[in-house]
């Protein structure tokens, strides 16, 4: 694709700018102007952010599960950090209600996070209450018809 020299000089500006660290493969002008063409306050999600977290997200939701059927002393230790791992991995993505091109994580991500919060509190209370965190998986189903 011919850019004009204006929006070329600004997508390899923004392209520099994210070169540490980030999704946008170098080169992948496209999807620079994209992310430069929206508004301020408007969080633009790579397809690969969202999956990158997700698959973070179900790999400890399964290690909860694993660990909310333990019967040994490891059990509340390994709940709770199997729920911090989802509350990390959950936000990584924008939960603050500014707007993504994605609805309906701005829709059910909080709930979700809130979800696995209440969750850890009843596991690291006295005495703790794995209830919720056994139930937690329940929260990834206003997005999926299935859990993973
Ligand atoms: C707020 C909505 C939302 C919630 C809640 C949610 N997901 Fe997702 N999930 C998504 C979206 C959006 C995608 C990306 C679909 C795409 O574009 O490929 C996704 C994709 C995935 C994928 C596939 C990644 C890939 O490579 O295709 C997995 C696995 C996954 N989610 C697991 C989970 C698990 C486990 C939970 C609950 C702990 C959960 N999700 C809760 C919205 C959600």
């Amino acid at each position: 694709m011919k850019l004009a020299t204006p929006i070329r000089n600004m997508a390899l500006a923004a392209l520099a700018l994210v070169a540490g660290g980030c999704f946008i493969a170098v080169g992948d002008v496209d999807d620079v102007v994209r992310s430069v063409t929206y508004p301020p306050d408007f969080r633009y999600l790579e397809r690969s952010e969202i999956r990158g977290a997700m698959w973070e997200l179900a790999v400890h939701a399964r290690t909860l599960h694993e660990a909310v059927h333990r019967h040994d002393e490891g059990r509340r230790a390994a709940v709770s950090s199997a729920l911090k791992g989802m509350e990390a991995a959950a936000d990584r993505l924008p939960s603050d209600g500014r707007p993504t091109n994605h609805p309906l994580l701005n829709l059910h991500l909080p709930r979700l996070l809130d979800e696995v919060r209440a969750a850890r509190r009843a596991v690291e209370a006295e005495p703790p209450s794995y209830l919720a965190a056994a139930t937690v998986a329940g929260a990834c189903l206003p997005c999926h018809t299935r859990t993973y």
